[in-house]
């Protein structure tokens, strides 16, 4: 991601700001659409991982749909060329005026997580003299002793219907004459790397599937919504996520019927590698017990170290070459003699104690304005900056 080129270009170019490999990100939608057409399967970008509109350009020319969480999301995947036809609106708290602007751009259907919003969006319709498709988000509920998908899917969360009130959404369904039911919706979380835990997901959506039919509802569309994980560990050697072994599953395990759409909402498997949030050293302090790097970067620019303590990369490009982690054993000898690596914790400038990027990093000895790279945060990154502390609203650079 970073040859000698990028890291020059970078020293004439004020910090921080998101480092977008736009080629990188084409490889990643190229093999996931190869992967998912060899099914016939349908991806919708979830654009709430990078509404970037550099991001959107190059996911909607490779003719995905996309996944929409707020009424602006839905304007936005509009005007950015997404076709409404393939634009599905999700999220537990969708107000009216989002409801109308959604009814208004005819999008494909309204992924719908109570049975009171069913009543909503039916009393919107009807003045507008409309009929909104509606797929019915589910919450599998599972017993995480024996399925491994406990994140959004148990009773206690907010997402979705609970399988005990689907006896109240088909009544709804067939008392609500706006509405038509199109099929059936899942989302079981996020940075799921194992398969195992999508082939519970399979099964348990054959078993939902089965209840409709059996009430006498055709479901039309499967949709098992998103959060494939990438390799945080490895953004240089595993940069592409396995689309192929993932799809597989689905193929292998659903139950799909001729004519039936099968819809995945992919968000941060499309996007993540391709981006780093690029920042400087501002100031190097030395302690007895801890040495602090101090980036000009910080929780406001990418918050998801701090708010999940999740693992980000980092690597100081300045002295890329004298990283002890790219070298052999031989080479690293030798440059050790140059180079020292020392241990430090990376924070950002926020006065919050909270504002760091990760403790204890081995890094090469580090100096005022080295060029610092975090790694993998094309999803959830520059969506989730903030200007607290009144900071500058964050940049972005693309490569050429
Ligand atoms: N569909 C629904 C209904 C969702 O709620 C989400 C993500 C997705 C699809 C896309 O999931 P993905 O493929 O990106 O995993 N900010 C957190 C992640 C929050 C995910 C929210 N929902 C993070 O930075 O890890």
């Amino acid at each position: 991601m970073f040859d000698t080129d990028t890291i020059s270009r970078f020293q004439q170019i004020e910090t921080p700001f998101y480092y977008y490999d736009l080629g990188l990100l084409r490889q990643t939608l190229e093999a996931c659409k190869t992967a998912s057409d060899k099914y016939g399967f349908h991806v919708h970008y979830a654009m709430k991982a990078n509404f970037n509109p550099k991001v959107l350009e190059a996911v909607q020319s490779y003719g995905f749909g996309a996944d929409c969480v707020s009424g602006n999301e839905v304007t936005t995947a509009i005007a950015n060329g997404f076709d409404k036809s393939k634009v599905v609106f999700a999220g537990v708290g969708k107000s009216d005026k989002e409801i109308n602007i959604a009814l208004d751009a005819d999008i494909f259907c309204f992924n719908v997580e109570s049975v009171q919003e069913l009543n909503i969006i039916n009393d919107l319709a009807k003045a507008k003299n409309k009929t909104a498709r509606v797929a019915i988000r589910i919450n599998p509920n599972v017993d995480a002793h024996t399925h491994h998908f406990i994140t959004t899917g148990l009773d206690e969360n907010k997402f979705g219907i609970n399988s005990w009130q689907l006896n109240d959404v088909a009544e709804t369904l067939r008392s609500c004459k706006n509405l038509q039911f199109v099929g059936i919706h899942f989302h079981i979380g996020s940075q799921i790397t194992d398969m195992e835990v999508y082939r519970s997901l399979c099964i348990r959506i054959n078993e939902m599937q089965q209840w409709f039919e059996d009430r006498g509802f055709q479901v039309k569309v499967l949709n098992t919504g998103g959060g494939l994980g990438v390799d945080y560990h490895n953004p240089d050697t595993n940069n592409i996520p396995d689309f192929e072994s993932y799809f597989k599953v689905f193929k292998d395990f659903l139950h799909i019927k001729p004519g039936q759409e099968v819809h995945f909402e992919l968000g941060r498997a499309l996007v993540a590698q391709s981006a780093a949030l690029v920042s400087r050293v501002l100031y190097v302090k030395m302690g007895q017990k801890k040495n602090f790097l101090i980036l000009d970067a910080g929780m406001t620019e990418l918050i998801r170290p701090m708010l999940y303590q999740a693992y980000q990369k980092i690597e100081n490009l300045s002295r890329k070459s004298e990283d002890r982690s790219q070298k052999s054993e031989s080479e690293s000898q030798i440059s050790n003699l140059k180079c020292q690596i020392l241990k430090y914790d990376v924070v950002g400038p926020i006065c919050e104690s909270t504002d760091c990027f990760q403790k204890d990093v081995e890094l090469p000895e580090s100096f005022r304005g080295d060029i610092f790279a975090i790694r993998t945060a094309g999803a959830y990154g520059e969506v989730m900056a903030s200007r607290y502390n009144l900071r500058d609203a964050i940049q972005s650079v693309y490569s050429e």
